[in-house]
C-alpha cells in the first residue's frame, strides 16, 4: 500500500486523538525517507517548504522540507498539540516560555537527531530550522487541524495570528495576517 493509503488507513479512523493514539497511528504507517521526499515541497524563499499530506477534521499532517541555514519563527500551534517527527537530517531546536506580557523568552537549545520525535504540547512555543546544508524532512502530526497559530517577531516586539495556509513565518501577504499583536518594547537600560 502506498504511503498516503496507509496514513488514511490509520489516521481516518481516528476522531480527537491523544497523544498516544497519534503516535501508535504513525508507527503503524511508518514512513520512509525516499516514500516522503517525492511528497515534499521545496522551500523557495521560506524557511520550510510546506505540504498538507493527511488531513480530516481531527488530524493534520504536514510535510517540511527545511532550506540550508534557516530558522523558522518562534510560534505556537493555536488550540492544538502534535508530534514532530524527524526523517532525515539534524534539527535544531530553541524552545521559549512566555513573559509577564506573554512574550517570548528562550529558554532551552538542544538538537533533535534524524529519526527521533518530540512532543509539541498545547501552548508550547518553539522555532526549529536546519544548520546545515543537509537535507532536513520532518513530519508534524497535529490534533486537531491547526487554527489560530501565532508567530512571534522578537525584533519587532510583535506577533500575529496567522491564516491556516501560513507556515511559521510572517506573513509577506497582508491576506495571511489575521491579527497583529504589538508588545511593549523593552525599557532601555539606565532609564
Ligand atoms: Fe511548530
Amino acid at each position: 500500500m502506498n504511503v498516503l493509503d496507509r496514513f488514511t488507513t490509520h489516521f481516518s479512523p481516528l476522531t480527537s486523538p491523544g497523544p498516544e493514539a497519534l503516535a501508535a497511528a504513525w508507527d503503524a504507517v511508518a514512513p520512509t525517507v525516499p516514500e516522503i521526499l517525492p511528497l515534499a515541497g521545496p522551500p523557495g524563499v521560506y524557511p520550510y517548504g510546506r505540504k498538507v499530506i493527511f488531513a480530516s477534521d481531527d488530524v493534520e499532517i504536514i510535510v517540511m522540507n527545511w532550506a540550508a541555514r534557516r530558522m523558522c519563527a518562534p510560534h505556537d500551534h493555536g488550540a492544538s498539540f502534535g508530534w514532530v517527527n524527524i526523517l532525515a537530517g539534524e534539527v535544531e531546536h530553541t524552545l521559549y516560555t512566555l513573559d509577564q506580557n506573554d512574550f517570548p523568552v528562550s529558554y532551552l537549545k538542544r538538537r533533535e537527531k534524524s529519526g527521533s520525535r518530540y512532543f509539541a504540547a498545547r501552548g508550547m512555543v518553539h522555532s526549529m530550522g536546519n544548520s546545515s546544508d543537509d537535507l532536513t524532512l520532518t513530519v508534524h502530526v497535529y490534533a486537531p487541524p491547526i487554527h489560530g497559530m501565532k508567530v512571534y517577531d522578537l525584533e519587532k516586539c510583535a506577533a500575529c495570528v496567522v491564516s491556516d495556509d501560513c507556515g511559521a513565518w510572517w506573513p509577506e501577504d497582508q491576506r495571511q495576517i489575521l491579527r497583529e499583536i504589538r508588545f511593549r518594547s523593552p525599557e532601555p537600560a539606565g532609564s
